[in-house]
This record gives structure tokens, C-alpha cells and sequence, in this order.
């Protein structure tokens, strides 16, 4: 009787290590996406000069953390258009942003919209 408590008690102490080893390495290893570090240079250079009033830019800034959160929305939903599309943005171009570009995007929302 008592060999089976052991090993029952091992068991359980192996079930419990190993599922705390694993969400501590995902946690780890995928960082959150933010604002200054993945999104800030990709506006720049992809939404200039329209949206980036130092740029003589006169379409609703986004050149600010503030704009971009509030706005994601619409963001997301015009760069998945196909171009040509009445809102596709960037506005005139003829391909979307890359694949890795609008998942970036979107993973920044689904972080948490974090600044930095
Ligand atoms: C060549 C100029 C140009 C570029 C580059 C450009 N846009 Fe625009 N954008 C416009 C114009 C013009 C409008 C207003 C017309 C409209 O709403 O479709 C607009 C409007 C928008 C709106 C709606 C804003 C509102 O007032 O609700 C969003 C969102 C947007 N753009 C996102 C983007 C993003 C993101 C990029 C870069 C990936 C980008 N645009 C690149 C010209 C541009």
C-alpha cells in the first residue's frame, strides 16, 4: 500500500514540474510586440509621407503612439484589402504590406497595444 502512495505522489510531482517548465519557456521566449520597438519605424517608412505631418504629410497623423492605438481597427482592416480596394491603404500603392509586416500589426493588438 504504501509503495503505491510513493508512487502516486511521484507522479504527481512530475505532472505538476513539467507543466510549470513549459509555460515559464513560453513566456519567455515570445516577448510582447510594442509600439517604439516594432511598429514606429514600419509606419514610418510604409505610411510617409501622407500620415506624417514632418514629412508634409496631411492625412490623420500617425506619427504618434496615441493615433495608432486608437485607430488600430481601421489600420488593420484597410492594410488586409486587396489594392485597388475603395480604403486600401498604403494609399495608391500597388501591393499590400508583406505578409510579416500586417502580422505585426495585428500581433501588437492582440498583445495588449503596449507603447513600449
Ligand atoms: C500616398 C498617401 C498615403 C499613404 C502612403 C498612406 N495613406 Fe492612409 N490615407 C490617405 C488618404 C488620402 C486618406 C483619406 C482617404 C480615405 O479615408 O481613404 C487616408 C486615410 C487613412 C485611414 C483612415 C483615417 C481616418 O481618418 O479614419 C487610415 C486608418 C489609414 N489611412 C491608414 C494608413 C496606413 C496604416 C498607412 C501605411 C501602411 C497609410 N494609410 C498610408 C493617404 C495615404
Amino acid at each position: 500500500m504504501k509503495k503505491y502512495l510513493i508512487l502516486f505522489f511521484l507522479v504527481a510531482l512530475t505532472v505538476v514540474l513539467s507543466n510549470c517548465g513549459s509555460s515559464r519557456k513560453a513566456a519567455a521566449t515570445v516577448p510582447k510586440l510594442n509600439y517604439e520597438t516594432n511598429l514606429q519605424a514600419t509606419i514610418l517608412s510604409n505610411c510617409s509621407p501622407c500620415h506624417i505631418p514632418a514629412k508634409g504629410g496631411n492625412k490623420k497623423p500617425y506619427d504618434n503612439y496615441t493615433n495608432v492605438k486608437t485607430d488600430i481597427d481601421e489600420i488593420v482592416r484597410r492594410i488586409e484589402m486587396n489594392p485597388g480596394e475603395k480604403g486600401f491603404m498604403p494609399f495608391r500603392k500597388t501591393t499590400r504590406l508583406s505578409d510579416s509586416t500586417i502580422a505585426i500589426f495585428k500581433q501588437w493588438r492582440t498583445d495588449g497595444l503596449l507603447e513600449k
